[in-house]
């Protein structure tokens, strides 16, 4: 993209050209912005389109939701048709009725036909036909019950193999699975294990931020979800791959990052991609905003630091809220993760009893702040690990 500037006293005209930082993050990545993850996309598009249930388990940021877009973007060319939906913003059951039929209507072409099927499909709810701004008509259902009653919940639930009907093929995404939870005092997650039971033409897709529970939802016998997806774990992203990533795109933008400085960054990230692209955004926005063209040792150092220092109040504040005990912990984990509930580790951390160590860790990874990966814990943000690092 070239930029104009001009400069308001009208002498000086200035041209620069504005290159848009091939770095993203923080939002579903797609097309260029989005590599590797082909084997994993086959295996989802293959788990699917077989008319099986999956469940994708992976920690915070490995990019999940991204990995499922580029899935379903295969799968909607194989004529499959697919809607996603979030948990994230859902507050209570009236709530997931009216939005999860707004999803499944928008899909729809033609639904003007589907109204009068509506109203037999969804006794006792009242369909609106609503107009944006640039003059689109959309179909929205009024759910007037503040709880719904169990036969609207399930007949929303049969939407999907509703609309599918005996012709068509419908994959539902549910991100942020685990959120149902809130709900469970309504017997939510076990109709919603009855109705996905009996479905025909419809596949589901779980996945969510928070592992542990997603994990305890679909390994424990006793909940309503056990055995019920084929499950799929996902991984970093490999190292060569990412480093080549890295480098093309520093390469594509006029700047040069060597292979050895392409792996600190992964390194310094923990591998994370969302922490990569975070860092090489950052490193990327110092050089374009020098006369620089190389990629230094230092500028990625000090780049390090800017980021840590830029989320600085946000660690701060995230740490204060910690007690004592999980304080003790998160910092003795930043150092060394294993064996957490050892005597050793104890001792040299002097974190007390082990029944207290277990407590915190419990609360750290329910909060997002730690994860459990082989048997050891880890900081789960890497910057926020190099915050502790350098507390007094
Ligand atoms: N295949 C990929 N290629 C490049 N970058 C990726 C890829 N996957 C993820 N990322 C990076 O990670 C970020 C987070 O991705 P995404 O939101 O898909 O992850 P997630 O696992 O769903 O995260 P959360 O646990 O917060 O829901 C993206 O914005 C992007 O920067
Ligand atoms: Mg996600």
């Amino acid at each position: 993209m070239l930029l104009s500037i001009i400069r308001f006293d009208g002498r000086a005209v200035s041209r620069k050209y504005c290159i848009m930082n091939p770095f993203q993050f923080g939002s579903v990545v797609r097309g260029e912005h989005f590599f590797d993850r082909r084997e994993e996309t086959a295996r989802i598009v293959e788990t699917l389109s077989g008319g099986n249930n999956l469940v994708l388990f992976a920690p915070r940021r490995y990019g999940k939701t991204s990995l499922v877009f580029r899935a379903m973007a295969e799968l909607e060319n194989r004529g499959i048709t697919c809607i996603y939906f979030d948990f994230l913003p859902i507050y209570d059951l009236r709530d997931f009725c009216r939005v999860y039929t707004q999803r499944l209507l928008e899909k729809q072409k033609g639904w003007q036909k589907l109204v009068s099927k509506l109203a037999d499909w969804l006794k006792g709810t009242r369909p609106k036909i609503t107009l944006s701004a640039d003059g689109k008509a959309a179909l929205e259902l009024d759910f007037p019950e503040s709880v719904p009653t169990p036969e609207i919940l399930e007949s929303v639930l049969n939407l999907p193999e509703r609309i599918a009907g005996d012709d068509r093929r419908l994959v539902v995404v549910f991100d942020e699975f685990q959120e149902v939870s809130r709900f469970e005092k309504n017997r939510f997650e076990a109709l919603l294990r009855s109705i996905i039971q009996h479905r025909k033409h419809v596949s589901y897709v779980f996945l969510g931020s928070k592992t542990h529970l997603l994990n305890a939802m679909f390994t424990e016998r006793s909940r309503p979800f056990f055995n019920s997806a084929a499950t799929m774990k996902i991984s970093k992203l490999p190292l060569n791959e990412t480093v080549d990533f890295l480098t093309s795109r520093f390469e594509k933008t006029g700047f040069s990052l060597s292979t050895e400085l392409a792996r600190r960054i992964v390194e310094a990230s923990d591998g994370v991609p969302y922490y990569i692209q975070l860092l090489a955004a950052e490193i990327w926005q110092n050089l374009n905003g020098s006369e620089e063209k190389v990629v230094t040792d230092s500028l990625l150092d000090s780049s390090i630091s800017q980021v840590v220092s830029l989320k600085k109040d946000y660690y701060a504040e995230l740490y204060d809220r910690l007690s004592l005990q999980q304080k003790k912990l998160v910092r003795a984990i930043a150092h060394c993760g294993e064996g957490i509930f050892s005597t050793a580790f104890t001792t040299r951390f002097s974190l007390g009893s082990t029944s207290s160590t277990q407590k915190a860790a419990t609360v750290l990874t329910e909060q997002g702040i730690i994860e459990k990966e082989n048997g050891s814990f880890h900081v789960a943000d890497p910057f926020f690990r190099r915050f502790l690092l350098d507390l007094p």
